[in-house]
């Protein structure tokens, strides 16, 4: 298993050769800060600047500078410093040795044409908007008669708001392809794909995820490439900026050189802003369209719902019963693909991010799904390309259950639905 935290070229511009020189900051570094065990815990730990990368029983991984981890100590915590490997790089902008099999957005989007052409009544690629470097933010459907806007309800798969969270983007792929070979040859998925309408986002953040790769090694890269007004620093979190209950809760950052940084406002990316107008637009005669939504990230292996602002069960518009839907299927899912179930802020508190303002906004039954594997000494966000089938696939039954209950997800309470 290879290990890359710690041999970071984060924060250092790609044009950096072109500049005079200056020296560089301390460059942060991987702990695990043991005997932490609850989110009260783990949120102080995160208001105070480092970011946590991993999550277990407990204990944290973290990325701090020598400053926030003096902090951390001085506070009577313990940090074991984790340490750093580099893998082999293969070329600017290609992965590494080893992980040849994740797409780059170029590799992307020519596997989702040809899926395209080789199903053209079942898969449709068009595009929602343009990132801040310009890229088309990639869109994909597939439907029976994927050109004719059916009554059915929607699903909607997001991959890839953190750059860095490659397995994502192979998760929303092989979610295309899935149902796109599987129509007609499994009953299953035919059935599904017959009385659904999928739509799969699958790389959110392109410009992240280009330019976490584009030195040839991996930058631990989170956040979008826009640069804030104002400021050297470059990237918003596009999974703080959402418009409800926006930086409310000290669940994200107002510095810009965090990896939670919120942005100035609600939906100042341009990546969040477009996949909102898009979702928007997806109320037709007043009804939203889409009915359950997984966003995936990367890693420590847990089934999430909302809210993420708060720790109370309920909050605004989510009702006791609600909270035991999101349960009920959050814990079906998770005993499908062995993923912990819990309520986001279980984890730690976040604040504008994708799934409550789906919930909030718009009654989207919003799970967010963090992949494989469940620690940095496991690979951490770059596992090798190998597992990728195996950890794509541990999902199918996860998304079936999703599609399956899309026609009326109270149903697993045995509640009704008041519209079909
Ligand atoms: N790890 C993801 C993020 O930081 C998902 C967070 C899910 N929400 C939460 N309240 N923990 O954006
Ligand atoms: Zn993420």
């Amino acid at each position: 298993m290879v290990m890359l935290v710690g041999m970071l070229t984060l924060g250092v511009p790609l044009s950096a050769t072109a500049q005079p020189p200056q020296p560089p900051p301390p460059p942060p570094s991987t702990y695990r800060v043991v005997g932490v065990d609850n989110a009260a815990a783990r949120t102080a730990i995160a208001r105070q600047g480092a970011e946590i990368l991993g999550i277990g029983r407990d204990f944290l991984e973290i990325r701090a500078t020598p400053a926030q981890a003096e902090q951390l100590r001085a506070g009577g915590l313990q940090l074991v410093p984790l340490p750093a490997a580099a893998p082999i790089p293969v070329g600017p902008g290609k992965f590494p040795v080893g992980y040849q099999g994740y797409h780059t957005y170029a590799q992307l989007t020519d596997e989702l044409n040809a899926l395209a052409a080789a199903h053209p009544n079942q898969v449709a690629v068009s595009s929602y908007g343009k990132s801040v470097q310009g890229r088309p933010l990639l869109l994909v459907k597939v439907s029976d008669d994927v050109h004719t806007d059916k009554r059915g309800p929607e699903v909607l798969f997001t991959c890839a708001q953190h750059a860095r969270e490659h397995l994502t983007v192979e998760m929303c792929l092989h979610i295309v392809k899935r149902l796109a070979q599987g129509y007609g040859t499994d009953p299953t998925i035919t059935r599904l794909v017959r009385s659904r309408e999928v739509w799969v986002a699958p790389m959110v953040n392109p410009d992240g995820a280009e330019y976490d790769i584009a030195t040839g090694l991996f930058a631990l890269w989170r956040k979008n490439r826009q640069p804030t007004p104002g400021t050297t620093d470059v990237g918003t979190d596009t999974n703080r900026n959402w418009g409800d209950e926006w930086a409310c809760c000290g669940g994200s950052s107002a510095n810009p050189g965090s990896d939670a940084y919120h942005g100035p406002a609600p939906f100042s990316a341009p990546e969040t802003a477009q996949l909102r107008n898009w979702v928007n637009s997806r109320v037709i005669g007043g009804v939203q369209q889409i009915i359950a939504h997984i966003d995936f990230h990367s890693f420590s292996e847990l089934v999430l719902w909302p809210y993420g602002f708060t720790t109370d069960a309920t909050g605004p518009g989510l009702s006791a019963s609600d909270a035991a839907v999101f349960r009920k299927l959050g814990e079906a899912m998770a005993a499908t693909n062995g993923y912990t179930p819990e309520q986001s802020s279980h984890l730690y508190v976040t604040d504008g991010s994708i799934g409550d303002w789906m919930w909030a906004q718009h009654h989207i039954w919003s799970y967010t799904m963090e992949m494989y594997p469940t620690s940095l000494t496991q690979g951490g966000f770059y596992p090798p390309a190998t597992v990728i089938d195996r950890e794509t696939a541990r999902n199918d039954k996860a998304v079936d259950l999703l599609l399956d209950y899309a026609d009326c997800v109270p149903r697993i309470t045995g509640a009704s639905c008041s519209r079909p």
